[in-house]
């Protein structure tokens, strides 16, 4: 695998493979590689003849009381991980190849509407930092196709918008949730938890998959949502919220809308973790 830090190489590598005529897909990441992360990654090797990583802690989509400064960075192990699932090349950027003239004056891409509910209303500029970052990355690598873990459901329609509406020429494919054991999403924000934590944590999978429960046996919307911020509440988490929404595009769901999702946040110390889980509410 190939190790690659600035521009040039990149394009000059990407330019040899498409001139071969070969299919590319593309894994963007933060790094501190989980399964979940390695799953896109053996996911973009069946669809494409070549797979591009990219390790980069984007410090524009942090808020300033945020973890930028602790979140985990592994690169040795990302790298043998990333070597051993397919990649053929890691792009690594350093913050100055990214903003070059600093984040301040870096332009920025905001994806109106689906960026301001949800995460988006309790980190402020999370997804335009996102968008700005995801776009950049999108030039700089010119996939053929980019895959991202539903986990992050909200990030994901913010980018398959993004790319609607600037006819960006790249496939977006969502790939599921991988999961620990007892349900806890595979996250890089698992491992700030204390032991303690990490036993109360899958109460957010648990109060999903009630909610799902009952969206699937007909059952009201906000009588879901409460109960489903109670069972998070009573295992010792911090509820953010917990929202059924239309998948197709997180608005507030009609009676007739049949595909779902269920969105949550909640804290748990210093610890934010997200969830979501895709249904079906049948006979509308
Ligand atoms: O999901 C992530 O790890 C990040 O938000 C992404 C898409 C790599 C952009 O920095």
């Amino acid at each position: 695998m190939d190790i690659v830090e600035d521009l040039n190489t990149l394009r000059a590598q990407v330019r040899a493979w498409r001139m071969a005529g070969e299919r590319i897909a593309f894994v963007p990441t933060m790094g501190n590689l989980h399964e979940g992360h390695i799953t896109l990654v053996r996911e973009a090797g069946q669809r494409a003849r070549r797979v591009i990583a990219s390790i980069f802690v984007n410090p524009l989509q942090f808020g300033p009381s945020e973890d930028l400064a602790a979140y985990p960075r592994t690169p040795e192990r990302d790298r043998t991980l990333l070597a051993a699932a397919g990649c053929d090349l890691l792009f690594a950027p350093a913050v100055a190849t990214m903003y070059p003239q600093g984040q301040e004056a870096q332009t920025r891409v905001e994806v109106p509407g689906v960026s301001d509910l949800l995460c988006g209303a309790s980190r402020p500029g999370h997804f335009i930092g996102v968008a700005t970052v995801v776009c950049k990355l999108f030039n700089m690598v010119q996939p053929d196709l980019a895959l991202f873990g539903e986990k992050d459901f909200q990030q994901l329609l913010v980018i398959r918008r993004l790319v609607a509406d600037l006819n960006l020429p790249v496939e977006i494919a969502g790939v599921p949730t991988v999961r620990e054991p007892d349900g806890l999403a595979m996250s890089s924000r698992n491992g700030y938890l204390s032991a303690a934590e990490r036993a109360q944590a899958p109460a957010l999978y648990q109060a999903l998959t009630a909610a799902a429960r009952g969206l699937a046996a007909g059952r009201p919307a906000p009588e879901i949502e409460s109960e489903a911020a109670e069972i998070i509440a009573a295992a010792g988490l911090r509820p953010d919220y917990v929202s059924v929404r239309r998948a197709a595009d997180l608005a507030e769901p009609a009676v007739s809308d049949a595909e779902l999702v269920v969105l949550a946040a909640a804290y748990l110390g210093r610890t934010r973790l997200i969830d979501n889980l895709r249904v079906t509410r049948p006979g509308t």
